[in-house]
């Protein structure tokens, strides 16, 4: 198989008034081809549908339903892993070329429908355009990332051992079994999918199971996966209630693993139920975690502060503050800090409210729940630290209801506070005064996470200090501190954030296979 150089996509350029018009012309598509579309269940190849449904809306106008999937029950969920079980017995004998050209082709397809799937998200997610944009790209980036990382575990042998003379010495990699893959609506379209195709391209067969929020693009993606030529029961598709067949098939001795991203309550809970033994397990479960952040922006007093910024609101403020890698604490030394606080608030006070259709700075966020938590948050707010821009969270925007929250910034937050230590998954900043650059290294290093962090610095030593000691996974200078490229930048966290398997990175389909040693004595 021949194929050109992994290389990411670019992300369309939305100055340019012939794309926002292209933009706009898929929303209406959408609007009029998948507006109240149904997905059912796909077990072993056929459609399953379920007496319950689940309902997914629109966050921005919570009036409007976006459409339905199938509620899967605990015994699809048996026979969804019965079923995968059986597919595996032919999928593991495919080659891994065969098995990467159907990413491939997913790859071509979701290319032709890029601005579909965009469209899709700003509607079900409230994703802006760009956000629409850059994510769908990754689930492109991941698909042919993946296949070419694929292609050097073709061989037995692909993995290096020494010569040992009159003997023949060599590593297989082989898949492990059947999965279940558990994921967050944050990124429901590239983290659904770059979590089924990563162990499905090694040999695995696997159950996903979409977050509750985002059904439609995780069924919208499915269907693309099944075009490329996915046999059936390689990819199950169990949309469902997490708690419920989620949690069955976490405890299930029958699952070899588990591939997780979530929120750190749910994993580690995860991670200890699939610990346990159960009768007739065969097998310890492997289990791969992507949790959640606090994660921190320094800035030091050798700044450009335009710089830190353009960063701060960027990292803190797309997506509405809806990601792992969201800068929630901005850390500035106090000889700068009044200046840097007074510019921040400037700029985020520039972002407009809106819809993702509208193409709005900062929408709405997911569910009722994460509108409740985060207006929790901002009642304490006042308590812990001086509210400087923003504060409220209001039902509606433009007389349509939704789950809406003004970009808040909250000064002079304790290092210990709740706001400080909790992730908040909310437009919502602490700031945080530090004495000097080693008082903002050592606050930011206090908490439990470690996912990303950044430093805004020109001092040299500062920076190398930072390389060595920050405690992240994803390090970054003088820029915002999310958006991690795949393959340019591979993506996992420390601590509490995770296993630290780096989706996106050189080893990550090694996480679903296991290495044999084969010895043959001449
Ligand atoms: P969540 O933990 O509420 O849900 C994640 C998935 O787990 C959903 O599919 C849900 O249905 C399922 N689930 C819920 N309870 C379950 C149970 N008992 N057993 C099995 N499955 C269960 O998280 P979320 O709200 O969807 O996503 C936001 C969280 O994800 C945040 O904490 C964020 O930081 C984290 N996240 C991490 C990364 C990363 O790469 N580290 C990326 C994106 C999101
Ligand atoms: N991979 C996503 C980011 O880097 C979460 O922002």
């Amino acid at each position: 198989i021949q194929v050109q150089p992994y290389r990411p996509q670019e992300f369309i350029d939305f100055t340019k008034e012939e794309n926002v018009r292209a933009y706009q012309d898929a929303l209406a598509k959408v609007r009029k081809e998948l507006l109240g579309k149904h997905y059912p269940l796909i077990i072993d190849g056929q459609e399953v549908d379920t007496a319950e449904k689940l309902t997914s809306l629109n966050p921005t106008n919570t009036d409007e339903v976006v459409g339905t999937t199938a509620k899967a029950t605990i015994q699809d969920a048996e026979n969804a892993l019965q079923g995968a079980w059986k597919a595996f017995e032919s999928w593991k004998k495919w080659d891994m070329d065969a098995r990467a050209r159907i990413l491939l082709k997913a790859a071509a397809i979701l290319k032709r429908r890029r601005l579909e799937a965009n469209a899709l998200m700003s509607i079900e997610v409230g994703k802006n355009y760009a956000e629409a944009d850059v994510e769908i790209a990754e689930a492109i980036d991941f698909l042919e990332y993946y296949a070419r990382s694929a292609m050097k575990y073709a061989h037995f042998g692909a993995a290096e051992t020494h010569w040992y003379e009159g003997e023949e010495n060599g590593l297989m990699y082989i898949p492990l079994g059947v999965g279940v893959s558990i994921s967050p609506w944050n990124f429901p379209g590239a983290i659904f999918l770059g979590m089924a195709a990563a162990p499905i391209v090694a040999g695995n067969c696997v159950i996903v199971k979409p977050a509750e929020d985002a059904g439609l693009i995780a069924g919208f993606m499915v269907d693309i996966m099944r075009e490329a030529g996915l046999p059936d029961g390689v990819l199950q598709f169990l949309p469902g209630k997490g708690a419920e067949v989620g949690d069955y098939l976490v405890k299930h001795a029958q699952t070899r693993f588990i591939t997780f991203t979530g929120s750190r309550a749910v994993g580690l809970n995860i991670n200890a139920e699939a610990a346990k033994t159960q009768p007739g397990q065969k097998w310890i479960k492997r289990v791969i975690m992507e949790l959640g952040g606090k994660d921190a922006l320094i800035v030091d007093e050798s700044a450009d502060l335009d710089v830190a910024v353009t960063a701060a609101v960027q990292g803190a403020f797309g997506f509405n503050g809806q990601k792992c890698s969201a800068m929630s604490r901005l850390i500035v030394v106090d000889s700068i800090y009044d200046e840097l606080a007074a510019k921040f608030v400037e700029r985020a006070q520039t972002l407009k409210m809106g819809t993702g259709e509208e193409n709005a700075n900062v929408t709405a966020v997911v569910n009722q729940m994460s509108h409740d938590k985060i207006k929790g948050y901002l009642e304490i707010a006042p308590q812990e630290g001086k509210v400087l821009l923003g504060g409220e969270a209001p039902s509606e925007h433009d007389g349509k209801p939704g789950y809406y929250v003004q970009p808040t910034i909250v000064g002079d937050v304790k290092r210990d506070a709740r706001l400080a230590q909790e992730e908040i998954f909310g437009p919502v900043v602490s700031m945080i005064r530090a004495r000097d650059w080693q008082d903002a290294l050592d606050i930011a290093n206090a908490t439990e996470y470690g996912l990303t962090g950044g430093v805004i610095s020109n001092n040299r030593e500062h920076l190398e200090q930072a390389r060595r000691e920050f405690e992240v996974g994803n390090l970054y200078f003088n820029r915002k501190i999310t958006g991690a490229i795949v393959g340019v930048q591979p993506f996992g966290g420390y601590n509490m954030s995770g296993t630290d398997s780096k989706a996106g990175g050189p080893d990550y389909l090694a996480n679903f296979m296991q290495l044999k040693t084969v010895t043959e004595r001449w």
